[in-house]
């Protein structure tokens, strides 16, 4: 998709969230995403980053503040809308995974989307291939490994190319081979102009990736860095 590459892709404004009222998360946060770029968010167990990476992809909408994609606020723009800016990869990409073969993931959304049916199988196949699934193109899959599932979450989401992505822990289940793999789609993709938004506490893998490491404590954004 176009993108502009000197404005924020993604920008959150004083955002505030709990999950119930009695409990704030995340207390006003603020800060910018660009393409061509990713960032890492990293940070103790509960710290807040899944809540944070999840409003930033209008999973969750904020108490009060705003995040806003390419200027438009995730209030505004329906879960379809958001999904062809900004592509989501969960912790767990058990929770993404509900076609009856691996084949049917991938063509699912982009049918949905009205790509024509001759591009998105063309597309299809050739994630099947660049992610190493072909040999599973026709499994059910909730049966894959752990790695696999999270392959085919990204390709799934990469099937609308999204001019961003937010991935959640995305090396967990992978062995050596498959993170370096996945570093390698993620250059290729940054080359691209995509930008990134990577929660990890894979030191190697956020080093080898990021441009700006975001640490968080407590719901908060504590240091911002440019290694
Ligand atoms: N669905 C939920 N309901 C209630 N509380 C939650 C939920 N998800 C996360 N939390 C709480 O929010 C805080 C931040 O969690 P999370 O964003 O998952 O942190 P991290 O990804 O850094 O481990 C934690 O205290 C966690 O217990
Ligand atoms: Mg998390």
């Amino acid at each position: 998709m176009q993108v502009n590459s000197s404005v924020p892709f993604i920008q959150m404004e004083k955002i505030e969230f709990g999950y119930k009222r009695s409990q704030r998360i995340i207390p006003g946060v603020s800060g910018s995403f660009w393409c061509h770029h990713c960032t890492a968010i990293v940070g103790a167990n509960g710290s807040g980053k899944t809540t944070l990476g999840k409003l930033l992809a209008g999973i969750l909408k904020p108490w009060s503040g705003k995040v806003w994609i390419q200027k438009e606020s995730t209030t505004q723009l329906r879960l379809g809308q958001i999904g062809q800016r900004v592509g989501y990869v969960f912790q767990e990409p058990d929770r993404q995974l509900f076609a009856p073969s691996v084949r049917e993931e991938l063509l699912f959304v982009a049918r949905l989307q009205g790509m024509l049916d001759s591009a998105v199988e063309g597309k299809a196949q050739q994630m099947l291939a660049e992610f190493g699934l072909d040999h599973v193109a026709d499994s059910f899959p909730h049966s894959l490994s752990r790695g696999e599932k999270q392959r085919l979450a990204l390709a799934a989401v990469l099937m609308q190319e999204p001019g961003f992505l937010i991935l959640d822990e995305p090396t967990t289940g992978l062995d050596k081979e498959r993170r370096q793999q996945l570093t390698e789609h993620v250059q290729t993709l940054k080359a691209a102009g995509v930008g990134f938004v990577i929660i990890s506490h894979d030191d190697r893998f956020v080093n080898n990736n990021a441009d700006r490491v975001l640490t968080m404590s407590g719901g908060e954004i504590v240091d911002d860095s440019h290694p």
